[in-house]
């Protein structure tokens, strides 16, 4: 009978064409999804998600600076994003005097709310599918430059299922965008690198922003004259939470996924790319941090920096532990053989072996490009070299030139050891030879640079050197070349035959799976996720709950270790319990709900992405997923991939109780 119910289930599921939480939908075609959706428990109708008629949830939602999303929580242009969304204009803002990443900020008055020169917050207008303009034989850069009328509005047009259809994006952007405040990076950085991409997770990740703009309402340069930004729509903010099985769903700007692609790219993930990125990326921290251990000025010296090398070395570390527990190349392959069967004597005959055959010849250059991006182009200094003219003092400010030296010889040892010789410039192996051994060549390297320390470029720049003759800026000149002509040339125009043929074969999935729903792969364009509020199985009779509590900060406050270092206001407040009107039942006590984890299918961009309930209130900010979860820009598994979101009653409550900020909820629309 068991088994009866879960084919029938199963068949039900195929029928609808539902793939259970897997899927980043377009906006504008979401009436495709809406039945399912509201079966699981959305109140709304898809003209609230997206309409060019009435305002709806999408005039709320902003692309936050060029990787990040944000959405509007007032009528007077407040906005939402993370606090490592925030935290270059943060860091912008900090000096000694106000150490805002350490203390936090709180604009106290809208006369505090501190500039950002460059920051732009990006509302879409609409989009709309060009694709039978294209094929009659418009360019997408007149498409584009149309819908901008003369620059009122920013456009592009993508590529959505590998050039099978075309999109038209219309952007308005602004830019006089003001920091509101952020919390300490004690809370919006709450178990740093060590709990990144983890769970159980108790991470204040936000910061609040003001968008301001002409007497108009339309965007303007910076100016005091300028007022805060009236927004068509601003969310409603659900006090009440949400508990295990309740609908969410995730409005947003995912960047990259790659969910069609052939078990060759898999492949090369899961047994090339990964691997070696991985490995090099090994080497650069130990040696970082080992510096940090031995120094407290290097430590936060280079805190920024190791934040950013880890934070991509543990995504691919848990996307290939993901990919093979999950067997992806060999589900594809399977997939593959199917598909191969059933393509017989059809246009889409022949389109697999082709792609395997081109993914071979491109093997060689991309595992070489690998270890250029993530060796040769991993030394600071070959960063430095690039830019001479641009150097300045300060550029020196976060260097230290011995670390730089230490991984200077770990990098060109792992480049001579995995790169063919023809991909090795001719230069470089002159030199290599000259010195006699790769350490030999770094030292004399570093010792006749006068890139290689601050020092040494005050006195070359002084002395009117010409950095044309430099050994760095000839070093970095050589690789390039090989990278570009040797490498990147030929890795590009197979790229582009490969893209070519994922035309078809994208076409030839979608008739080979009729019944199956496909959503176009994350292209940094607005995207619907949705999903439940769900724990899941970690481990063999490990269950993680989906929700973590301030019960569960205080067991890891340390003072001892930087990343658990919590304010003394938490933990008197905790002392206390006096949590006031934030105070729930949760977990089995009275506590404050800090994050919680659900099933929507998100990616990088969707940081900062508000996760709202049935009725569009929401719930929380989305900043990251579960580690187990990464291999979900690849392969999706709804048992296992969740999105981990902070708990919007924890950002008031910081906002309020930690922040002295209160007054800025009484511009929130709260339920
Ligand atoms: N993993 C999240 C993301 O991919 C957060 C990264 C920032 N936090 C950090 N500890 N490095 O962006
Ligand atoms: N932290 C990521 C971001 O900045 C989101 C995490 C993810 O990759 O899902 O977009």
């Amino acid at each position: 009978m068991k088994k009866f119910l879960v084919t029938i289930a199963a068949l039900v599921a195929a029928a609808s064409g539902a793939i259970a939480d897997e899927g980043m939908w377009l906006p504008s075609l979401i009436g495709e999804r809406i039945a399912d959706m509201k079966a699981k428990g959305f109140e709304l109708t898809a003209e609230d998600i997206y309409s060019v008629n009435q305002a709806a949830l999408k005039d709320a939602i902003v692309l936050f600076g060029r990787g990040c999303t944000g959405e509007l929580v007032s009528a007077e242009g407040l906005l939402l994003t993370n606090h490592h969304c925030g935290y270059g204009q943060i860091q912008y803002h900090s000096s000694v005097e106000h150490d805002y990443l350490t203390n936090g900020f709180w604009a106290m008055n809208r006369g505090e709310e501190l500039p950002n020169p460059g920051l732009t917050v990006s509302f879409l207008q609409r989009m709309e599918d060009v694709t039978a303009r294209v094929e009659a034989g418009e360019t997408p850069e007149a498409i584009k430059a149309e819908a901008e009328e003369d620059g009122k509005f920013s456009a592009s047009v993508e590529s959505l299922y590998y050039n099978n259809k075309y999109y038209l994006f219309v952007y308005q952007v602004y830019r006089d965008i003001r920091l509101v405040g952020a919390p300490p990076s004690s809370i919006g950085k709450f178990g740093g690198d060590t709990d990144n991409w983890m769970w159980p997770r108790h991470t204040g990740d936000f910061s609040v922003f003001r968008i301001y703009a002409d007497k108009d309402n339309q965007p303007a340069d910076y100016s005091k004259d300028n007022v805060p930004y009236t927004p068509k729509r601003h969310f409603t903010i659900s006090t009440k939470g949400a508990k295990e099985g309740d609908f969410t769903f995730v409005y947003g700007f995912p960047g990259s996924t790659r969910e069609y692609v052939t078990s060759d790219f898999v492949d090369y993930t899961l047994n090339h790319s990964n691997p070696a990125k991985i490995h090099l990326r090994t080497l650069r921290l130990d040696i970082i941090s080992a510096a940090q251990e031995a120094d407290v000025a290097t430590r936060i010296m280079y805190a920024s920096k190791h934040a950013n090398i880890a934070n991509a070395w543990k995504k691919w570390q848990g996307e290939s532990l993901g990919l093979a527990r999950r067997n992806t190349v060999e589900k594809k392959q399977v997939y593959e053989a199917r598909f191969e069967q059933w393509a017989a004597g059809t246009e889409y005959e022949g389109v697999l072996g082709s792609l395997h055959a081109k993914y071979a010849e491109l093997l060689p250059y991309a595992v070489t490009r690998d270890y250029y991006n993530e060796a040769i182009y991993a030394i600071e200094l070959m960063g430095f070299a690039n830019r001479p003219k641009r150097m300045t003092d300060v550029s020196y400010k976060d260097y230290s030139p011995a670390i730089d030296k230490a991984i200077a010889k770990e990098m060109l040892r792992e480049f001579g050891e995995n790169v063919a010789p023809e991909f090795v410039p001719q230069w470089y192996a002159d030199r290599l030879a000259e010195a006699g051994s790769v350490d030999a060549f770094v030292e004399w390297l570093f010792a006749n640079s006068c890139l290689a320390s601050k020092a040494a470029y005050v006195e070359a720049k002084a002395a009117g050197y010409d950095f044309a003759e430099d050994p760095a800026v000839k070093m970095r000149a050589a690789f390039d070349e090989v990278a570009s002509e040797k490498v990147g040339k030929p890795y590009k125009s197979l790229n582009n035959e490969i893209t070519a043929l994922y035309k078809t074969y994208m076409r030839g999935q979608m008739v080979f799976e009729p019944e199956r729903s496909f959503y176009p792969d994350a292209n940094l364009t607005l995207r619907v996720a949705y999903g439940s509020v769900a724990g899941y199985e970690a481990a063999d009779g490990v269950y993680h709950k989906p929700y973590t509590t301030l019960d569960g900060i205080i067991e890891k406050d340390n003072p001892e270790i930087y990343d658990y270092d919590i304010p003394q206001s938490l933990r008197d407040i905790y002392a206390s319990k006096e949590y006031g009107r934030w105070g729930v039942e949760l977990n089995g006590r009275y506590t404050i709900p800090v994050a919680f984890l659900a099933k929507n299918h998100t990616t990088g961009g969707n940081s900062g992405s508000p996760i709202l309930n049935g009725r569009g209130e929401l719930l929380g900010i989305n900043f990251d997923r579960t580690w187990l979860s990464t291999m979900s820009d690849l392969d999706y598994d709804s048992d296992i991939c969740r999105n981990i979101s902070v708990d919007i009653r924890y950002v008031l409550f910081v906002i309020d109780k930690i922040g002295g900020a209160g007054y800025l909820l009484d511009e929130m629309t709260l339920n």
